[in-house]
């Protein structure tokens, strides 16, 4: 198959498309839920630099050689893959990064619908005016009830996935283009309010300086191994979700300057949206490391608050919900690329992937409640009261346990005090591709487009004029990305 030909999936309309598309799939859940939650329980400031530093170190440099991976071939990640591993004639091996990327999107599409689900809650909660003049205890209590309810939280992963499964079995090219182009900068305006109304609060500065105060002495290990996961995680990197986007663009187009506006706008949300959470968040005493509930929380006590609060709110959660579909498309596409590339019908691979990965989401649904107990990698540390010390060797170790039972067997006494913690089936599958798989992928993208792939090569598909700027990559995706990620990799095999 010739380079340029278009593939059989079709191909983006305009030069903007791919742009828009590509920021449609990094702008969503992982902005606006996942950054400010997960900069919340890893101390603030610090994390969000080592953050910062991931993009533009291994995020950026990957993104671009996975577009033009997928570009060169059209075809889905797994094809793709297994065809530049022939031609370039590198260790067979390569051909398990389309593979591990499908089982990836599997993994993440199956919890990320599970949270959409809450956003699609919320639209109906603020409308109903339940949350005017809320405060934090009720705002709490409300996101509790909640998650305390699997029937629930079920209907409305059910209702995503469905909405989602019908613009991905349209094809990419109709309904998500045009929708898109129309949201997108709905939403940003809709943060600017937002941030606007932010800037009014008491404790924006608090926020500010908690996000953009360097305190190193809060960076753990494993914050450094979250960071670069979710820099991945919100690029949409590592499975081949961008690889499979990079397969529908236009062969003259630049990729450089493509690639650059994307990470921006990417980034720009994110840090927006943590400015607006911690505003909130300081303003009202809650807990920065309260977890995955934070955006939930914190957001309904603004808009209760605002005027006009429960119609910015609803067209607010509206776009979040939008969002986490744009992005959920891109998840799913890989995957059902490669089915469509067997031969199967479009409408045939996305009822069936679709109905595998909302089987697994049911999974992450019980983590909230019936299953909340039950959790793998289950560490019991103990704290000496007297004097103070934490038990640095960890007391027990459980690979699978019902944390009950052990809260029963490890009672606290006057002396010691116990601390359990463990992984749910959601923090597990979170953990696994966010922080495992995700950047595994992107290791060795870059080690094969940094080393198997000629310079010429890779030269010609990035189409750039800018020498300097395209050396520069090049240097930091065969050097600087690969030795970051795996030196993250080997401490971060210290925490287990
Ligand atoms: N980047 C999206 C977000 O931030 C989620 C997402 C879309 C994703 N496609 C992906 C994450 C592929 C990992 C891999 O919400």
């Amino acid at each position: 198959m010739s380079d340029q030909k278009r593939g059989m999936h079709g191909i983006w309309a305009g030069r903007w498309t791919f742009i828009l598309a590509a920021t449609g799939s990094a702008v969503g859940l992982g902005n606006l839920w996942k950054f400010p939650y997960i900069t919340g329980e890893n101390g603030g400031g610090a994390f969000v630099l080592v953050y910062l530093a991931c993009i533009l170190l291994a995020g950026m440099p990957v993104m671009l050689a996975e577009v033009l991976l997928g570009r060169k071939k059209r075809m889905s990640p797994i094809n793709t893959m297994a065809a530049m591993t022939d031609e370039t004639g590198a260790p067979g091996f390569f051909r398990g990064i389309g593979w591990m990327g499908a089982l990836s999107g599997f993994f993440i599409l199956s919890f990320y619908s599970v949270i959409a689900g809450w956003a699609l809650l919320y639209v109906g909660k603020i409308a109903s005016g339940a949350m005017v003049g809320v405060d934090a205890d009720g705002s709490g209590a409300a996101f509790g009830a909640m998650l305390a309810d699997p029937v629930g939280l079920t209907i409305w992963h059910t209702l995503f996935m469905f909405l989602t499964g019908a613009v991905i079995a349209r094809g990419v090219n109709k309904g998500l283009e045009a929708s898109l182009k129309v949201l997108m900068p709905v939403l940003f305006i809709l943060m600017l309010i937002l941030f606007g109304y932010s800037l009014t609060t008491p404790g924006f500065m608090q926020g500010f300086h908690f996000l953009f105060d360097f305190d190193f002495s809060k960076l753990t290990t494993e914050s450094i191994v979250v960071a670069l996961g979710h820099s991945f995680f919100t690029l949409s990197l590592g499975m081949g979700a961008i690889m499979a986007y990079g397969a529908y663009m236009p062969g003259k187009q630049s990729l450089g300057r493509t690639i650059i506006w994307v990470g921006a706008l990417d980034t720009i949300v994110a840090l927006v949206a943590g400015m607006i959470i911690f505003a909130i968040v300081f303003s009202n005493g809650l807990e920065p490391s309260s977890g995955p509930g934070l955006m939930f929380v914190s957001l309904p006590i603004a808009f209760g608050s605002m005027p006009g609060g429960i119609f910015f709110g609803t067209v607010f959660f509206i776009l979040v919900s939008i969002a986490a579909l744009s992005s959920a498309l891109s998840i799913a596409e890989p995957a059902v690329a490669w089915a469509v590339e067997k031969g199967i019908s479009r409408l045939v691979s996305t009822i069936v992937i679709f109905g595998v990965a909302w089987f697994i989401g049911l999974g992450s649904v019980l983590s909230f409640n019936d299953w909340a107990n039950y959790q793998a990698f289950v560490f019991v540390s103990e704290m000496d009261l007297v004097s103070g010390a934490e038990d640095k060797i960890h007391t027990a170790f459980h690979l699978f346990a019902n944390v009950d039972v052990l809260k029963a067997e490890y009672v606290n006494t006057a002396a010691v005090s116990y601390h359990i913690v463990g992984k749910t089936f959601f923090d597990s599958l979170d953990f696994l591709t966010s922080n495992i798989m995700l950047p595994l992928g992107g290791l060795c993208i870059a080690i094969f487009v940094g080393w198997f792939m000629s310079s010429d090569m890779v030269k010609k598909e990035v189409n750039t004029k800018n020498e300097a700027l395209f050396t520069v990559w090049r240097f930091v995706l065969r050097f600087v990305s690969p030795v970051a990620i795996l030196l993250i990799f080997i401490n971060g095999l210290g925490l287990l």
